[in-house]
């Protein structure tokens, strides 16, 4: 017989919740931040640069810019693409809202195109569908870490003139076909929110080849200014020009200091990501009302979240009652994502439902299991008991 699930007053698994994503700050990053602190720079200063190339290096792009956040870095991303308003961007439904709102902030369209219902990323052939005389970008999301086709993308992008950002939110340290993402296509950009791979609170870097972008990107970021040398010189010291309208999107020492310490220990934490990873796919494939994201080969995970599809013609239950479950159990499971244009921002633009079927139908069956570099071998257990005796509860 079925364990009693702690929803109908069973012993939970656990007793105290388990998070699904959570920072891991060691001393050493509180040295760190603790120094930036007690140096004369606290906003932009030294540790800003080094972490740029930090994360240039561990991504192999030739610049990097470092920014407040993931959506400040999508932001200038989409702007050094050259978006502008009567532009459209294609972009996944199956994603935070941040990697369409770039879009809107730069007063473009984004254009919702399906994602493949295996690997939970944009589907080239529903993105073929969608490009029209307008298109001037597609951005892509390595849903969960995994990278999107970018092969594919690119196939696309390249004979019609199209820009690829590639929004790596999920995916620091993920690689396609051997190459780090950071270097794939003309723009990447990362977050460094607490649940990411590497953290500076908040935070986000924008990484590039190509000068001029990486150029466009810097200036966006502080407030469209530029200081050219030569016109201090013949104008005087004081001279600067603002020749963009930029935000104020700069990212601190302070945070850098964080950001530097945590990057030392990127190939640790992300090793131990994986290992978890690893653990779940082994413990929960095959078991019948579950399925999970495929792996396709060449393109190495970096599993910023572990998502799991229930099949809900197997189940008695729906994804509502299986996640109460879980949570009753313990485990702090999330949902990653509602689809962007079911908003009500979205709805009153005018984007209807039914419009991404796929990314719709894959939002009813998500969950998304706990997945930090702290958790224990014995919280891993904690996860695969509860979802073995929900699942178990709920299995026709
Ligand atoms: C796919 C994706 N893009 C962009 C962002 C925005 O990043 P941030 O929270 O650093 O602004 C997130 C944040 O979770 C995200 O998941």
């Amino acid at each position: 017989m079925a364990e009693r699930l702690a929803l109908y007053g069973g012993t939970p698994v656990r007793t105290t919740p388990l998070p699904y994503g959570h920072q891991s700050i060691s001393e050493t990053d509180i040295a760190a931040v603790a120094a930036a602190l007690r140096s004369e720079w606290i906003t932009t200063g030294p540790r800003v640069t080094e972490f740029e190339r930090g994360v240039a290096a561990r991504v192999g792009a030739r610049h990097a810019v470092a920014v407040s956040s993931g959506t400040a870095a999508l932001h200038v991303a989409a702007f050094a693409a050259g978006l502008g308003p009567g532009d459209e961007a294609i972009v996944p439904p199956l994603t935070f809202a941040a990697t369409a709102n770039a879009v809107r902030y730069l007063g473009a369209t984004p254009v919702f195109a399906d994602v493949q219902a295996d690997t939970l990323t944009l589907d080239p052939e529903r993105v073929a569908e969608k490009l029209t005389s307008r298109t001037r970008a597609i951005i892509g999301v390595d849903f969960a870490g995994l990278p999107c086709d970018w092969e594919a993308l690119r196939a696309l992008a390249r004979p019609a003139g199209l820009a690829l950002i590639d929004d790596a939110a999920h995916a620091l340290g993920a690689t396609s076909n051997g190459r780090a993402l950071g270097s794939l296509v003309e723009l990447t950009t990362f977050s460094f929110h607490p649940v990411k791979h590497a953290t500076t609170g908040e935070g986000g870097m924008v990484t590039t080849d190509d000068p001029a972008l990486a150029e466009r990107a810097r200036r966006f970021r502080n407030h469209g200014i530029t200081v050219d040398a030569s016109e201090r010189f013949s104008r005087g010291e004081w001279h600067y020009e603002m020749v963009d309208l930029g935000f104020n999107y700069r990212l601190t020492d302070v945070q850098c200091a964080l950001g530097l310490s945590q990057i030392t220990r990127l190939d640790a934490m992300l090793a131990r990501r994986r290992a978890i990873a690893t653990r779940y796919r082994a413990h929960l494939r095959g078991l019948p009302g579950l399925a999970l994201q495929a792996l396709p080969a060449g393109r190495e995970h970096a599993w910023h979240i572990f998502p799991i599809l229930l099949d809900l013609d197997r189940l008695a239950g729906d994804r509502r009652a299986i996640f109460a479950a879980l949570r009753a159990e313990g485990i702090g499971v999330n949902v990653h994502y509602i689809p962007v244009y079911w908003h009500p921002y979205y709805q009153r633009l005018g984007y209807a439902k039914g419009l991404c079927p796929v990314a719709e139908a894959l939002y009813e069956r998500l969950i998304t299991l706990p997945l930090f570099p702290a958790m224990t071998d014995g919280d891993v257990d904690d996860v695969l008991a509860a979802v073995g005796k929900v699942i178990d509860h709920f299995g026709r």
